[in-house]
């Protein structure tokens, strides 16, 4: 039964994943499970600056028009991650030295590829991952990237200006990971993103959201009243909360599917309690549906070696208890 019977349908939050293109071919399974259970439907990397425009003659737009007309042709909605990402950014950019030829650079950009897709995303993640590590320690607010050291603070304003200017309907959305967890080092990150909305605003920038990315993990806790009350926050600054990567990094249960499982599902409950307990959250994207394919594979395998269980769908696309709260 579902665990969380009170979400009917009609009630439901949109559910989205994203996909990546590179196995869509062939793969119709893999295909039908995002056309069977998801809302939206979006590309994991390919709106991606570096995949985009590779060299400084290079665009390439194939692999999102892609996903984007996949998730079209089945009635689904699509966004976009994004503009600036200290992960995505193209070495052929971080050679220019001018201020002002990264600034050109940046909104010739964003104008082009928010401008290409306007009407067929709700919106854009704007900015991804700009908050420092880990503030406290670090002694800085904002992440230590190319964008800010050629640009400053106001690359983020310049970033948001230009995606409104390209696609005036898009959502606009700041994202980033480490804000549902319990400690000073996650309430440091969740107050530097609300001045972050702030400064833009009263600068007269539009910001429409905030993603959290919901990486969640079994060894930290999630603060059900911060979220709550960041969630608060946001509303009171007319911004909506959206959950963008969910997924579950779990190095800690014992191997075996049952008990990665029950970790699982008592961390998303906990965090849909958290979300909930103010009002919906406006959309609920997992970061990929089947745990065959999942960054946390790579990037974050389980030290023990065994197989991970990040996401709803296991490895046989069968549906996992956690999706049922979904
Ligand atoms: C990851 C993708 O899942 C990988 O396929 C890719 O190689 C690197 O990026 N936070 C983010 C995402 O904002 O864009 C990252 O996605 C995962 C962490």
């Amino acid at each position: 039964a579902p665990i969380r019977p009170a979400l009917a349908a009609a009630t439901r939050v949109p559910f989205g994943a994203a996909i990546q293109n590179e196995l869509m071919n062939g793969q119709t399974a893999y295909r039908q499970l995002f056309v069977d259970h998801c809302d939206l439907v979006m590309p994991m990397n390919a709106l991606k600056f570096n995949l985009l425009r590779p060299t400084e003659a290079t665009w390439n737009f194939a692999p999102a028009d892609r996903v984007v007309d996949f998730a079209m042709a089945n009635g689904k909605t699509s966004r976009g991650t994004c503009h600036v990402w200290w992960g995505a950014t193209p070495d052929w950019v971080k050679a220019i030295e001018s201020p002002s030829e990264a600034e050109r650079v940046l909104i010739e950009h964003i104008e082009r590829v928010g401008d290409r897709y306007k009407g067929k995303l709700i919106g854009w993640d704007v900015v991804n991952e700009v908050v420092a590590n880990d503030p406290l320690y670090e002694n800085r607010s904002l992440r230590d990237t190319y964008w800010l050291r050629t640009l400053g603070p106001r690359h983020i304003a310049i970033a948001f200006k230009a995606a409104a200017n390209a696609d005036p309907e898009a959502q606009l959305a700041l994202n980033d990971y480490d804000l549902e967890f319990k400690g000073p080092h996650y309430d440091e990150r969740r107050t530097i993103v609300l001045s972050i909305v702030r400064q833009l605003q009263d600068a007269n920038i539009r910001i429409d959201a905030v993603g959290m990315q919901g990486h969640l993990y079994a060894d930290k806790v999630i603060d059900v009243e911060a979220i709550d009350r960041f969630h608060r926050d946001l509303d009171a600054l007319g911004v909506k909360l959206l959950v963008t990567e969910l997924d579950v990094i779990d190095c800690k249960s014992p191997p075996d599917a049952q008990s990665q499982d029950k970790t699982a599902a008592a961390l998303v409950s906990r965090f849909l309690d958290a979300l909930f307990a103010f009002k919906r959250p406006e959309l609920l994207v997992c970061w990929g549906l089947t745990d065959r394919y999942s960054w946390i594979n790579e990037v974050m395998p389980r030290p023990d070696g065994m197989a991970s269980r990040p996401l709803p769908f296991d490895r046989d696309l069968s549906p996992k208890p956690w999706f049922e709260m979904l």
